[in-house]
């Protein structure tokens, strides 16, 4: 077992689902940060995730609750709850129990996907989860690209910052992606809570170190959500979402899109697009597969290119980590001071 010594509470944004999984009226069950959730999409579209349990008498929303309008009616005794989880009806009472709350998360919804803000002191985002297709310097959006591939490998031991620390991981390249030569770091920039790592890096053999002219853009927000955009190269852009789920296991979600070519509108994704982005995700695979067993080594023997990129990753890292609680200052008295 290699239960990381991290907090596996962290704050940020966590993607929860995919909004295809989440239809109008449906109600989801999931856990994340060791508690009971349900995601629910109201009938015009808005997507809520609050705990679970009624704070009525505690039955859980997830199994025979329903969306009526903006609301999500608990199975047990027809209570309404609105997607901040106020209560706003009991049906054989005048009033509803306006002191009651469920607890809710911030929700936001891009890119095919939802995410909730997690904070363990109930504090609003401070960031924003980042646009993997629009969101880059450039004129591209959605119209631009094909979702082309996902995955999703639940329950993994592991934590998130283990993922976040492949963008600056330059030597891992050649030994798990193969290829030809380590990336050269052109950009780090850890100062803000969103952190920038860019790249240069080619997968073809043969090629010469001062001959690559592709790389990659990578924007890290917080410790739960990493958008890449490659340029010079194969048209992708990717999304990597880890989200913790207890106190040693995370389900890792990652998403491609591959770009349209100019002119082409097709609604069907052409077969060409789908051979890149499986091949995109068998990169992501590999890196997977050593992450799921990583144990988190703290402090890392590094080498002096290393160093840098890891201590301001980690370093930057810290301060998303719940502050650890004080410890109690220590008593002694004159009888146990021989
Ligand atoms: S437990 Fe939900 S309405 Fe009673
Ligand atoms: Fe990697």
């Amino acid at each position: 077992m290699a239960k990381p010594p991290l907090s596996m509470k962290p704050t940020g944004w966590f993607q929860v689902a995919w909004s295809a999984e989440i239809g109008l009226g449906e109600v989801h069950r999931m856990k994340y940060f060791d508690t009971e959730m349900v995601a629910w999409r109201s009938t015009d579209g808005r997507v809520a995730v609050m705990d679970a349990y009624c704070e009525h008498l505690g039955a859980h929303l997830g199994h025979g609750g329903r969306v009526d309008g903006d609301r999500i009616v608990c199975p047990f005794h027809g209570w309404e709850w609105d997607s901040t989880g106020r209560n706003v009806r009991i049906p054989y009472e005048k009033r509803p129990n306006r002191g009651r709350r469920i607890g809710s998360y911030p929700v936001a919804e891009l890119n095919e996907s939802i995410f909730i803000w997690h904070d363990i002191d109930g504090g609003a985002p401070y960031f924003d989860v980042p646009d993997v297709l629009a969101g880059f310097d450039d004129d591209r959006g959605a119209a631009d690209y094909y979702p082309a591939a996902t995955l999703f490998r639940p329950g993994l031991e592991l934590h998130p910052q283990y993922v976040m620390e492949n963008g600056v991981d330059f030597a891992h390249f050649t030994f798990v992606h193969k290829v030809p030569f380590m990336p050269d770091i052109t950009r780090h920039d850890f100062t803000r809570p969103t952190s920038y790592v860019d790249f240069t890096i080619a997968f073809e053999n043969g090629i010469r170190a001062e001959d690559v002219s592709s790389g990659v853009e990578a924007v890290n927000a917080g410790l739960g959500v990493a958008a890449t955009k490659s340029w010079g190269m194969v048209d992708n852009r990717t999304l990597t979402a880890v989200t913790p789920v207890d106190d040693a296991t995370s389900d890792v979600r990652f998403s491609v899109w591959i770009g349209r070519r100019p002119g082409d509108e097709s609604s069907e994704l052409p077969t060409g697009a789908k051979f890149l982005a499986d091949a995109v995700i068998e990169q992501f695979t590999a890196d997977i597969r050593i992450w799921a067993h990583q144990r988190y080594s703290d402090p890392p023997s590094l080498t002096h290119g290393e160093y840098d990129g890891f201590t301001q990753l980690r370093q930057w890292a810290k301060q998303f980590y719940p502050a650890a609680p004080t410890a109690p200052t220590p008593v002694t008295s004159e009888r146990t001071q021989r």
